[in-house]
């Protein structure tokens, strides 16, 4: 900050969720967490931690910070010497004139004189001016990354997973704006913004966070360095060329406060990044079943048909949605009586009865209308943004003329999460869960489709400061509402369009208006692997592409990948055909249902995979480099991700495709075909044949993965269904995995431990399943009914399973030499006790 500003500069508030830790020492097994002085010159300062391999070089002429380790430079910043910062001023003469002759209603409010200094003051978008109550204020820091060539992060862009440079002016743009059908390959700001980037190198992975939540710019330059090694003589110093990626952050107000994040693991990275703003809220289990959503289900009927036709047509799905329509006339928290006139019939007598959900949209907008209680309420408190003269700040959107609830407020937000309480939300039930759309925010017909930057929010904080935080506070209040509602019992269920770094606090994030066009389906999985990056796992494209008709192979392609993937939502825009999954014709609807199905027998996986990242931060959701960090060839792949640690999948994103070239990583690795369990030949990248039946999946040898055995018409209805074990040996015959499980609902893991979290561990031909945690306690009947040993080379000749207190029994099973699979058959083995198998 500046050491004395003329006023405050903001500081963003609630995103980080404690004070940091020194993570880098932690790592290092101390919790040493101040740096000592290891020398001291006029100019120069060097600070270690208790390793003195790693070193800050601080030199103050010209300013700059270095940190090396074991004698490299790993990082530097303001190297290239650019850091800025603004100094906020007295507004000049003219300027203080200007807003007098407002006042008083002059209309000749610009004198010519003093008009460079007006300039800063006041900038011009066509029709709009940005009048500026505290005067140009950006901030701007470089860093150079030494060594690195591969950088990451910075989410939202359609862009590829490896960030672009920027030498040719076109740079990275973080400002949540509402780009309907937004362009494949651009750098421009949408929906989202996590100023997070991450670098990577074999060996490293370092991080840097930029907390502002202002219009922040990013410029990416890679290239060759020349790097002196020095000695001891200048003779025997070395030279040696390196790659060098430099990165500029320039913020259009705020504070510079940015935290460099040490690894050396990309598991670390995001880890210590989770020690900042937090890691992914745990979903409720019936959240990462499937979402059926059109713009619009119509009525009660249309709801109750398109229900009924998930059972007809034998297709699973826990919720299906109801986007602006359903409220009478864009009034979120209202029904529109004639469509809706039952709502909690709908939600009890349909959707209750099979265990599914409902998920409403709420968007920040309200609409101005005095007999509109949410509006007049907000009105009379003062709870809306104001525009630069005070009065409510007024926009166009989709009910007309709006006013904004200013989320950033507390009070505000406590009202709002109190709106969704049963009394207050008329025809709500505990099955109604929400969707925080248009929340950049969206106002038709503004400066770039959003709020100006002069309009002021609580504390007299103008827009342009917490802008990219908007959605955020939104996504906060309505989850804080769900969670409230239920008394504090129950784990609420939110999507958001807008989003900032933390935002995987509240719930779940998806991409926005997609096209119903193969690239964007392409797109998709870059855009979803660095918002997981970014800490949000949760997170999805609309199945389809939410504009125009998808051609009925992309769809089909589509729910292959969304089905894994970790939010998976059908949608539609308004003027599209309607695309229910049993539309397509039989084959279609059956490979769809297939994709589906496959996805709720994975369940438990997926919800294993997401107790990890609520815990540890790991994502879902993850590039192949992540679980590859030392294999070059993995930096740049986008085409296929990791599901956890133990699936590689290669969605199929172009039309009529026979046959598809898949990277296997790791050549020490083995992979098998996940539905096949045959192993592949090969490593690096190998030709796989497909056809439209499915995508590519390899389970990847060292792994279990739990499964339920068959599937049923929701996730709740699943809850008894035994489980399948798919154990896939790797080159030591060895594999381990984890199964989480609690209620899929409550906050009762949480505060009373009621969860059970297993390891299984094949070893030696010995199979044990037991508790990788004490703390947890969770009564459950439900068995391991089978399991699956993919690579186990001979036919064993007996299988005995000896369970905790009882006595051996033998185990029935069937081995398929061809393949190498044996399977144990018929089992009845609890998945909360402990027990072992020996096969011989
Ligand atoms: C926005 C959303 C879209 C939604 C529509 C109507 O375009 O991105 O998902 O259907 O608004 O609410």
């Amino acid at each position: 900050n500046e050491k004395v500003p003329f006023k405050p500069r903001y500081e963003v508030p609630d995103v980080l969720i404690k004070e940091p830790v020194c993570l880098s020492c932690l790592h290092l097994g101390t919790n040493f967490q101040s740096l000592t002085v290891l020398q001291k010159d006029a100019d120069k300062l060097v600070l270690t931690c208790a390793d003195e391999d790693q070193q800050l070089h601080v030199t103050a002429n010209p300013f700059q910070i270095q940190f090396v380790c074991k004698g490299e430079i790993v990082w530097s910043t303001n190297s290239n010497g650019l850091l800025y910062f603004e100094h906020l001023q007295p507004a000049p003469q003219s300027r203080k004139s200007t807003s007098q002759e407002e006042k008083e209603g002059s209309a000749n409010s610009s004198k010519q004189e003093n008009q460079d200094d007006l300039g800063l003051w006041e900038e011009k978008f066509g029709k709009f001016s940005d009048i500026k109550a505290n005067g140009p204020s950006s901030i701007g820091l470089d860093f150079s990354l030494h060594g690195f060539e591969h950088v990451y992060g910075i989410p939202q862009h359609a862009e590829t997973l490896l960030l672009k440079n920027t030498s040719d002016g076109d740079v990275y743009r973080l400002y949540n704006l509402d780009v309907f059908g937004y362009k494949v390959h651009s750098k421009m700001g949408i929906y989202g913004a996590v100023p997070l980037l991450l670098a990577h190198k074999p060996g490293r992975t370092a991080g840097i966070f930029w907390l502002n939540s202002s219009e922040t710019l990013v410029e990416i330059a890679t290239k060759a360095a020349m790097e002196v090694l020095s000695s001891r003589t200048p003779e025997t110093s070395k030279q040696r060329v390196l790659p060098q990626t430099d990165v500029r952050w320039m913020s259009e107000s705020g504070i510079i406060d940015t935290f460099i994040l040490m690894g050396p693991q990309p598991f670390d990275i995001f880890k210590q990044y989770a020690e900042l703003t937090g890691t992914q809220a745990l979903p409720p289990l019936f959240s990462l079943g499937y979402h059926q959503c059109r713009w619009n289900y119509e009525d009660e009927d249309d709801v109750e048909g398109v229900d009924a036709g998930f059972d007809m047509h034998d297709i699973p799905y826990d919720v299906i949605w109801l986007d602006i329509e359903h409220t009478d006339g864009k009034r979120y928290f209202t029904w529109n009586k004639e469509k809706f006139g039952n709502p909690e019939r709908m939600q009890k007598q349909i959707l209750m009865k099979k265990k599914r959900k409902l998920v409403v949209i709420l968007d920040p907008h309200i609409k101005v209308d005095p007999l509109y209680t949410i509006y007049s309420q907000a009105k009379e408190r003062g709870y809306f943004v104001k525009d630069r003269k005070g009065k409510d700040f007024e926009g166009i959107c989709w009910p007309g003329l709006s006013s904004y609830l200013d989320f950033t407020n507390p009070e505000v937000r406590e009202w709002y999460a109190d709106q969704f309480a049963f009394s207050a939300y008329k025809g709500s039930s505990e099955i109604l869960f929400a969707w925080n759309d248009m929340n950049e925010p969206s106002v038709f017909r503004g400066v770039e489709l959003t709020m100006q930057k002069d309009a002021v929010h609580y504390g007299k904080w103008e827009h342009r400061e917490v802008h990219n935080l908007y959605g955020f506070y939104q996504q906060m209040a309505t989850a804080e509402g769900l969670i409230r509602r239920s008394g504090g019992l129950e784990r609420p269920f939110v999507l958001t369009r807008s989003f900032f770094a933390g935002s995987q606090k509240y719930g779940a994030v998806w991409t926005g208006d997609n096209k119903a066009k193969w690239q964007y389906l392409k797109i998709s999985v870059p855009m979803l692997l660095t918002i997981s990056m970014a800490g949000i796992s949760f997170c999805g494209a609309d199945v389809g592409g939410f504009i125009g008709n998808p051609e009925p192979e992309l769809l089909v392609r589509w729910y292959q990948a969304g089905a894994l993937q970790p939010f998976f939502r059908g949608h539609a825009n308004m003027n599209t055909k309607r695309r229910e999954p049993w539309l397509f014709g039989e084959e279609n609807t059956r490979i769809i249902r297939n994709a589906i199905k496959e996805r709720y027998s994975l369940l438990p996986y997926l919800y294993a995979l997401f107790y990890r990242a609520h815990k540890v931060a790991e994502p879902v959701m993850r590039p192949v480099w992540v679980e590859f960090p030392k294999e070059l060839e993995t930096f740049g792949i986008e085409d296929e991700y990791m599901l956890g640690n133990a699936l590689l999948v290669y969605p199929v994103t172009e039309p009529k495709v026979t046959a598809v070239n898949v990277f296997l990583p790791g050549p020490q690795e083995i992979w098998y075909d996940f539905r096949k369990f045959i192993r592949l030949e090969g490593h690096g990248t190998v030709k796989i044949p497909v056809t439209l039946n499915s995508i590519p999946v390899m389970q990847r040898g060292g792994t279990v993965i739990p499964l339920k055995t068959s599937v049923g018409k929701s996730t709740e209805l699943m809850v008894d269904v035994p489980y399948e074990l798919r154990v896939a040996l790797d080159t030591k015959e060895s594999a381990v995995g984890e199964l989480y499980l609690d209620d899929g609902h409550s906050f009762q893991y949480l505060h009373e431990k009621k969860f059970l979290l297993r390891k299984f561990t094949f070893h030696k031909n010995v199979f044990s399943s037991r508790c990788a945690d004490e703390n947890g306690q969770f009564h459950t009947k439900c068995v391991v009914e089978q399991i699956l040993i993919l690579g186990i080379k001979k036919q064993p000749s007996s299988v005995t399973a000896s369970i905790h207190d009882g006595k051996d029994q033998a185990v029935a099973f069937t081995y398929d030499a061809k393949i190498s699979v044996l399977t144990l058959q018929k089992l009845s083995l609890n998945v909360g006790i402990d027990w072992v198998l020996h096969i011989k």
